[in-house]
């Protein structure tokens, strides 16, 4: 627990700038110095989005929170049949990095010391600032069809704990089955979705938390007033206990906007299974 945290995640899409406006103004991220890169706190990027055909996640990165748990995060890796490569570690804005490819297909980077950005962080849109400190940018959730290997990438190779699952029938006959995964406080920093065959894009959505419950309300009002689709209205989450919405990126994938989930700490005894994605709400509202 504690060693490594959700650093920063990589998207290609064919037009870097199409997500310019969403992810400042629906989602009340800052720009950071380079262009189509996004931040929620003081770190120096979080989202970096290029040109790319995959219009998909490119990568992942975990930042390491010290010196030895980077040594520690690349030997378990490798240990666990997982071996990494160097990597453009000043792209990155970090001192270290190790990358391999993760069984769902998307490149995963352990990196050490990713700079502050040169400007404290603020948002006008989102006045109480997001969660990270300690716990990481949000959580990323992704699909697959290499679904145990990947859980055992993500249990021995990066150390995750599991947290629960949630298993359901959503329609006659089709399965919905998701793991979720910590590494610090935050009930999950990354999810896994079984895919029933090769989806076109394997990243689902990306998570911000605020820190203020207004401030997610706020956001669903902005998305709102968009014509992006809401494939989930505000709801509270039955496993991590979230608040939050949806709304889709123009991209495809989705964001999810969240406050107030369950904290997990090192007596986390709340794995177990799920059957239902939701306490209450997070009805569609809206297709794009
Ligand atoms: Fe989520």
């Amino acid at each position: 627990m504690n060693e490594i945290e959700l650093a920063y995640v990589g998207i290609d899409v064919p037009d870097p700038g199409s997500l310019d406006g969403f992810f400042r103004d629906v989602i009340g991220l800052v720009p950071g110095d380079d262009p189509h890169t996004w931040r929620n706190d003081r770190k120096v990027h979080r989202l970096i989005v290029h040109e790319g055909e995959r219009n998909d996640a490119a990568f992942v990165g975990f930042e390491a929170t010290d010196e030895a748990a980077f040594d520690r995060a690349v030997a378990r890796l490798g240990a666990a049949g997982f071996d990494t490569a160097g990597g453009d570690a000043e792209e990155r804005k970090v001192q270290r990095l190790a990358r391999t490819t993760a069984p769902w297909g998307v490149p995963v980077e352990i990196v050490l010391g990713l700079e502050d950005a040169p400007a404290p962080f603020s948002s006008t849109l989102v006045p109480g600032g997001f969660l990270t400190e300690g716990v990481g940018f949000g959580h990323s959730v992704f699909a697959t069809t290499a679904f145990d290997e990947s859980h055992r990438f993500l249990t021995e190779g990066l150390g995750l704990g599991q947290s629960d699952w949630l298993e359901m029938e959503i329609a006659a006959g089709i399965e919905l089955e998701v793991r979720f995964y910590h590494c610090n406080a935050r009930h999950h920093s990354l999810a896994l979705a079984k895919a029933p065959f090769e989806l076109p894009q394997r990243l689902h959505h990306l998570m911000f938390e605020t820190k203020e419950r207004d401030d997610v309300g706020a956001a669903f009002d902005r998305a709102w007033a968009t014509d992006l689709g809401i494939p989930n209205g505000l709801g509270r989450h039955d496993n991590d206990g979230m608040f939050s919405f949806y709304v889709a990126s123009p991209a495809g994938f989705q964001v999810e906007v969240g406050h107030g989930a369950k904290v997990v700490g090192d007596d986390w005894d709340g794995n177990r299974r799920y059957d239902r994605i939701s306490a209450w709400g997070h009805q569609p509202l809206r297709t794009a």
